[in-house]
């Protein structure tokens, strides 16, 4: 296991598009929301989406069409920049986006598409755009990203949209290269053959987890149970929640950080954690993601304080 020593996660990571390209990719996508007539019907939805999310009222936060809008406006954004430089910092997960021949995601609870956008910003500038036009033979292999979003509120709408730019902004005449898919389901509720977990190389759980185990904890455990049995060898995933208290969670009368709990269930009991199906081969306890003060967005672009922790299927 790689203990990660570093403090702050670069504002931009070379490999990925630059921080200020993911921005502007959210002010194409949401041009009338951010800059025209709907300006007021978007302060009030985040204003919202806020109360709603300060209350650990998840359902409702994103029970509307304006709600889910608005979320993908105002924190999306930070999200997907922060994920890109957290993801190019992963050697394993910048492998599986910009290495793999023919890899899959399944992202979990990523619909408000901040996942989706720092994959595809990775995966865009590992492409070479030059290979169909070139006289010369070359040995190219291409090159396909199959993308899973599963999330129990309809994201669908803003999927759409944000796939549309992304086409037309990023990956041109290669946007057939990358498959999204957005399921709108419950993730403890669904069955293997919607599921596929033996086909995943990357499983995320971003800011999710603790939402799961707050709603359903006996079906969550069951469901990392059921990682545990069905994921491939060698698939990783990736669990980042904030740090601090926020991530307590309760069982019987103790409170404790969510990530004993996982470490438990992946890794197995402590002092037999080699009994376990998975191994934890990076992780942080308290990492920063900070933006540059220049970055042009109309509304305020979030730092991030997170752990994280990266395992890989034995
Ligand atoms: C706090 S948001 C985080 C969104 C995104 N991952 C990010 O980092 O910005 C949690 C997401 O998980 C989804 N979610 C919560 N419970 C879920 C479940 N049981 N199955 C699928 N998605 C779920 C919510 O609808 C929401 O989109």
């Amino acid at each position: 296991m790689t203990k990660d020593t570093s403090k702050t996660l670069p504002a931009h990571h070379a490999c990925s598009l630059s921080p200020q390209d993911i921005v502007d990719l959210f002010k194409i996508t949401f041009d009338q929301e951010l800059y025209r007539d709907e300006q007021q019907i978007l302060s009030d939805s985040i204003q919202n989406v806020k109360a709603e999310l300060y209350n650990r009222n998840y359902a409702a936060a994103f029970d509307s069409t304006t709600k889910r809008t608005a979320y993908c406006c105002r924190w999306s954004p930070s999200r997907a920049i922060a994920y890109a430089s957290l993801f190019s910092h992963l050697e394993g997960v910048r492998e599986v986006i910009q290495k793999g021949t023919d890899s899959e995601v399944l992202c979990i609870g990523g619909g408000a598409g901040g996942e989706l956008v720092s994959i595809v910003s990775m995966f865009a500038p590992s492409i070479d755009f030059t290979a169909k036009y070139s006289t010369v033979q070359r040995e190219t292999t291409a090159k396909n990203l199959r993308i899973n979003l599963v999330d129990i509120a309809d994201w669908s709408l803003e999927i759409q949209r944000i796939t549309k730019t992304m086409d037309k902004a990023w990956l041109f005449d290669h946007s057939s290269d990358v498959q999204i898919k957005f399921i709108n389901q419950n993730i403890l509720k669904m069955g293997p053959e919607d599921l596929r977990l033996p086909s995943m190389n990357l499983i995320t759980l971003l800011f999710t987890t603790n939402e799961l185990f707050l709603a359903e904890k006996a079906a969550s455990i069951r469901f990392f149970q059921k990682l545990s049995q069905e994921c491939s060898s060698g698939c990783l995933l990736l669990i980042v929640e904030s740090a601090g208290s926020y991530s307590h969670i309760t069982v019987g009368t103790k409170k404790f950080p969510i990530q004993f709990l996982i470490d438990t269930l992946l890794l197995g009991k402590r002092g037999q954690e080699s009994q376990g199906a998975w191994d934890l081969i990076q992780e942080h306890d308290s990492l920063w993601y900070r933006g540059k003060d220049e970055i042009d967005y109309p509304l305020k672009v979030e730092n991030m304080r997170f752990f994280y922790r990266l395992y890989r299927k034995k």
